[in-house]
């Protein structure tokens, strides 16, 4: 997705606003631009392609004794990826530049209006039009213009305005695509598109909430409801993230720094909810009593891509542990289906961002349909965080790697919190399973942290033959199936070869025929309730020469007699498998896409937040 950075303030603006598109690469984009005001006059630089090549063509800028600007890192919706079409876009005038993420909807007929009233255009973008629109609407009130043109406009959008006939003052505009406010003492205000392009200047912000206009100066800034017409108070939130959480702290890339820090993830997201001692969960953060949730008829998991996986494995334990109904929707078909929803099902989204357009339909018609919103999200204060009804914050830390990791464990953490919330609400989970499975659920993290090391090295040796396949299938059934799609995902995204994950059991309907002594298959068989099972599975690979990965329990030697490419890993309560058995799909991942020299944090085509639908 697009990052927008904006400041102004006593420093200089071009490092600033540099250094802030660089924390925000993870978010993906294909050009970048910059713009400052110096001597009454906006200088822009734009160029395609990563900032490095930005950076080339304005060297002489960095010292430039400029204290406002904005900058921008594109990823192409609306015309190809090109210099011209990077942001920032100007006016007529060349007075007037606007950054924007999101999609204006309606751009089509305002551009032929604006043609038609002697305005050129010279992108092919759905931006370049906000710029003439607030052109045409400007006289000598920016803030008034800005208000006039989005007034015009339909779509999603993020907006940074910069005028010269206004040269100490940023106008910022969110509708559906997140905007945070950086507030300072004396350092000026920043503006972003998400946490870490502030973080080295100020941990203090302030997020803006749909049809909210900002107006930015040096000394501060002030916030108009673009619904209501007045000035709105915001709340100053202080992230507990430093510069540093979002560095890469000596490993390759953060996308293994993150795989290591799952354990600490874990840790994060289940202290202070559970008692070690009893397993009682205290989520005071979901509003829901006893009695509602007995009243619950079902529950639907609304997510998309890896945070629909983690709402898979959450179907298995909400249904045998609270004895809950569970419906399991990707968002984007979610919102689409004639939904039987009313005031008796309970809509929880899961989703690392809490910016996802998809995730983010799917919970405003559950919403509207009678349904109460519990989100599962990463991110403090993002759109989902604001419009649930109560939040369950997986507190994983910045996650800059697209791949989700971390995150994904974590949502994995908190579901299982909340399965053990429903369950000791609804009285289906006694004294003594809460004792056990709340330990299982602490120790998960100790297990993975002592394992982590010994997980990578047996990966490792496994790459050689594996990293340069054209295909994979991953295969596990039960609370294994989830984790074999998850694997599936996580390979195909940062290494590109084509992988697949199926229920162990669909092997023989269809999917069979693809084996034969050149597919790799890695199947998930723990010594769980449905070993048997897998087990045939496996002999039906085998049968057919698939080139076998077993990742399975220690101690089973079995396996042995299936293949030499096993990863054992320790026995632990069949319900925390899922999160065990995800480290070493995510390693394999990992260390094919590395040794094929991809780019593992920021995959082509990807981004960290699909806030388009
Ligand atoms: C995860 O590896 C992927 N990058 C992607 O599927 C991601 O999980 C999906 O886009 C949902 O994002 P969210 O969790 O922020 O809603």
């Amino acid at each position: 997705m697009c990052g927008i950075v904006g400041y102004c303030g006593p420093r200089r603006v071009v490092p600033v606003v540099l250094e802030g598109l660089r924390r925000l690469e993870y978010r993906g984009y294909d050009s970048a631009g910059i713009v400052y005001l110096e001597d009454g006059r906006l200088i822009k630089h734009r160029s395609k392609g990563k900032l490095a090549n930005l950076e080339a063509i304005i060297d002489s800028a960095l010292a430039a004794p400029a204290h406002i600007g904005l900058g921008h890192t594109r990823w192409a919706t609306h015309g190809a990826p090109t210099t011209e079409n990077a942001h920032p876009h100007s006016d007529c005038t060349g007075d007037l530049v606007v950054v924007h993420n999101g999609i204006i909807e309606n751009y089509h007929s305002l551009r032929e209006e604006l043609k038609d009233k002697g305005h050129t255009f010279s992108s092919e973008t759905d931006t370049e039009v906000l710029a003439h629109l607030i052109e045409e609407c400007l006289s000598d009130d920016l803030v008034s213009a800005v208000k006039e043109a989005v007034a015009r406009i339909d779509g999603s959008y993020a907006i940074g305005v910069l005028w010269a006939g206004l040269p100490d003052t940023l106008v910022a505009v969110r509708n559906q695509s997140p905007l945070v406010l950086g507030i300072s003492e004396d350092q000026g205000t920043f503006l972003a598109s998400d946490i870490p392009a502030l973080l080295p200047y100020t941990n203090k912000v302030v997020f803006l909430d749909d049809m909210e206009l900002a107006i930015l100066t040096a000394d501060g800034y002030e916030v108009h409801s673009l619904i209501s017409g007045t000035v709105v108070e915001k709340k100053v939130q202080t992230i507990n993230w430093n510069a540093g959480m979002a560095e890469k702290a000596g490993f390759k890339h953060f996308m293994l720094k993150e795989i290591f820090e799952q354990p600490q993830a874990i840790t994060n997201t289940v202290s202070g909810r559970i008692n070690p001692e009893s397993g009682m969960v205290d989520l005071p953060e979901v509003d829901l009593s006893s009695e509602e949730i007995k009243n619950i008829d079902r529950i639907f998991l609304v997510a998309c891509g890896t945070s629909w996986h983690a709402a898979l494995v959450a179907k298995y334990w909400i249904e045998k542990i609270a004895g809950i109904p569970v419906e399991v929707d990707i968002a984007s078909e979610f919102r689409y289906r004639h939904l039987l929803i009313d005031d008796r099902v309970l809509t929880v989204s899961i989703s690392q961002s809490g910016e996802t357009a998809d995730t983010l339909a799917g919970i405003r018609l559950a919403k509207k349909l009678g349904s109460k919103i519990i989100t599962i999200c990463n991110v403090v204060g993002s759109t989902m965080t604001r419009e649930a009804d109560g939040t369950i914050y997986t507190h994983a830390g910045p996650e800059i790697g697209v791949a989700s990791t971390k995150a994904f464990i974590s949502q994995l953490a908190a579901l299982f919190l909340f399965t053990l919330f429903l369950g000791q609400k609804k009285g289906t989970v006694s004294a003594e399973k809460s004792r056990e499975m709340g330990k299982s659920l602490i120790d998960i993290a100790t297990v993975i942290e002592r394992e982590l090391p010994r997980i990578q090295t047996d990966i490792r040796k496994l790459i050689d033959s594996f990293y340069d396949c054209r295909d994979f299938l991953f295969v596990g059934r039960g609370l294994s199936f989830p984790i074999a799609l998850e694997g599936a995902l996580k390979l195909k995204e940062i290494s590109y070869i084509h992988a697949e994950g199926y229920a162990s059991g669909e092997l023989k309907h269809g999917p069979i025929a693809l084996i034969d002594k050149d597919m790799p298959i890695l199947a998930l068989v723990p010594q769980d309730d449905v070993y048997q099972k897998s087990l045939s599975n496996v002999e039906e690979i085998k049968a057919r020469q698939g080139r076998l990965i077993l990742i399975g329990t220690e101690g089973d030697s079995h396996l042995q007699k299936l293949t030499e490419d096993i990863i054992y890993l320790p026995r632990v309560a069949d319900e925390m498998n899922p999160v065990l058995y995800t480290i070493p799909a995510q390693l394999l991942a990992y260390e094919i896409a590395s040794r094929r020299g991809c780019d593992v944090d920021q995959p082509r085509n990807l981004a960290k937040s699909v806030t388009v639908e």
